[in-house]
């Protein structure tokens, strides 16, 4: 898409207090425990870096890359993954960090291969949540924000590799939706 148009969707400021949210339902959850958090890289990378600074538990962190959408706004339905985590996770308590839920699938994969480590227990934080386009069957156990069926970029989430370095997030639509609106 060429001049996609960028729509203010979610503020600093509701960002900041979705993260604060969340990280005190998490200290509180797993008060006590250690923490190993996985961040699925790239999208999950700013949300993971704020959600860390308002946890009041000791947390190790560690990163997967795995991919799923090529490039563009297609998912191809196929993960793979292209950076391993580093950590040992046997017998312990782990929180996979994500960006956005959408079909569900990047979920379902990751968890399916770190339930292989014999992790104590894996759960699912995600900032935002497309869950009119779930294709499995997999929740957030802690969720930011429930949205449309729209395409979103910033905050670290991307569209062909842009837009990541937003502070905001923006739903995009294209020039022609645009002028349709008039
Ligand atoms: P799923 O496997 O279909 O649930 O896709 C999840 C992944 O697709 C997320 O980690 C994002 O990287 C990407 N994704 C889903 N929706 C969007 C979006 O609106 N903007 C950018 N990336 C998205
Ligand atoms: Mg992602």
């Amino acid at each position: 898409m060429d001049n996609p148009h960028l729509n203010l969707m979610i503020s600093e400021e509701e960002i900041s207090s979705l993260v604060k949210k969340l990280a005190e339902q998490i200290s509180l959850d797993y008060e006590g425990k250690e923490l190993i958090l996985i961040c699925i890289l790239k999208g999950a990378f700013m949300f993971l870096a704020d959600l860390i600074r308002h946890l009041r538990i000791p947390v190790k962190i560690d990163f997967v890359r795995l991919a799923s959408y090529g490039s563009g706004m297609k998912s191809s339905g196929l993960v793979e993954i292209t950076k391993d985590i580093e950590t040992p996770i046997e017998g312990k308590d782990v929180l996979i960090i994500e960006d956005i839920v959408d079909s569900g699938r990047t979920l379902q994969f990751l968890k399916e291969r770190l339930a292989l480590s014999k992790p104590r227990s894996v759960k699912v934080c995600a900032l935002l949540d497309k869950k009119a386009r779930r294709e499995v069957t997999i929740e957030a156990d802690y969720l930011g924000k429930e949205i449309e069926d729209v395409f979103v970029v910033g905050y670290g989430i991307d569209f062909d590799e842009g837009y990541r370095n937003l502070p905001e997030i923006f739903y995009v639509t294209s020039p022609e939706q645009e002028k349709e609106k008039g």
